[in-house]
């Protein structure tokens, strides 16, 4: 089914198949942090990631939120539709952590009255910079219509995210989210897991994501499979 590698990125790995309008995404263990300047492996971070990624895109798709999701090809594989990534990082933000609390005067937990949402430049060469609708339009990374449509679906996304997690324990404190054109349409792409979103066990406000690795805050793996545990329970069956 796999055809040829087109692209690595830190966390996946793109294929071809025989149908051109068709990719393959393998989630691997490897991990970086601080744009890549830390990195590790971490044996079934890449199962874990795929099957919590797999369940949040069918929870949305049920919901009437188009992704690039197809299906799962194997424990790691999933099946995507080819999309042209919108080069933009897409952050919802519903309490304070993170760079918004090294940035600006807010402190880490503070709940905001409404979500927010910003767009960091998707460029390693650059360090991913904050951008505004102007400087994206300016500079063709995306168009106006297509920075309201993404705005308006990342809100959805955080509405139908927020009570879905909190039904398994797990505050949503921000997320990443990245989108692709196919077909004149919007889809949402890449992943939502545990290295891309802050999880919070809504008892202990513990960090059950990538946080453990970027602060050392601890067993990385054990906060990703109680992750795993509580979205996708059926694979420890
Ligand atoms: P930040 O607080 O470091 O700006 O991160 C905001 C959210 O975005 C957080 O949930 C982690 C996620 N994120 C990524 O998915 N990729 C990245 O490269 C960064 C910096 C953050
Ligand atoms: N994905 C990022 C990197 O290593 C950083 C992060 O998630 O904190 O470049």
């Amino acid at each position: 089914m796999k055809k040829e590698q087109l692209y690595s990125g830190k966390a996946k790995t793109i294929y071809s198949t025989e149908d051109p309008e068709v990719f393959i995404a393998e989630f691997r263990n490897s991990l970086t942090a601080f744009n890549g300047e830390k990195k590790a492996e971490a044996e079934k971070k890449g199962f874990y990631n795929a099957q919590i990624s797999k369940k949040i895109f069918e929870m949305l798709e049920a919901n009437g939120v188009k992704t690039h999701y197809i299906k799962m090809l194997s424990d790691i594989e999933m099946l995507v539709k080819k999309v042209e990534i919108v080069k933009l990082e897409v952050i919802v933000r519903n309490i304070a952590a993170g760079s918004i609390t090294r940035k600006y005067p807010v402190k880490e937990g503070t709940v905001f009255e409404c979500p927010i949402i910003s767009f960091d430049y998707k460029s390693d060469e650059f360090g991913d910079p904050m951008l505004n609708d102007d400087i994206a339009v300016a500079l063709g990374i995306a168009t106006r219509k297509e920075l309201e449509t993404i705005r308006k679906l990342a809100l959805r996304i955080n509405e139908l995210l927020v009570p879905y997690l909190d039904e398994r324990e797990i505050k949503l404190p921000d997320f990443k989210l990245e989108f692709g054109r196919q077909g004149g349409e919007i889809l949402l792409a890449d992943e939502i897991s545990c290295d891309t979103c802050r999880f919070w066990d809504k008892k202990t406000g513990e960090s059950l994501d990538k946080d453990v690795f970027r602060f050392d805050k601890g067993d990385l793996l054990k906060a990703y499979e109680e992750v795993a545990r509580r979205i996708v329970p059926e694979i420890f069956e």
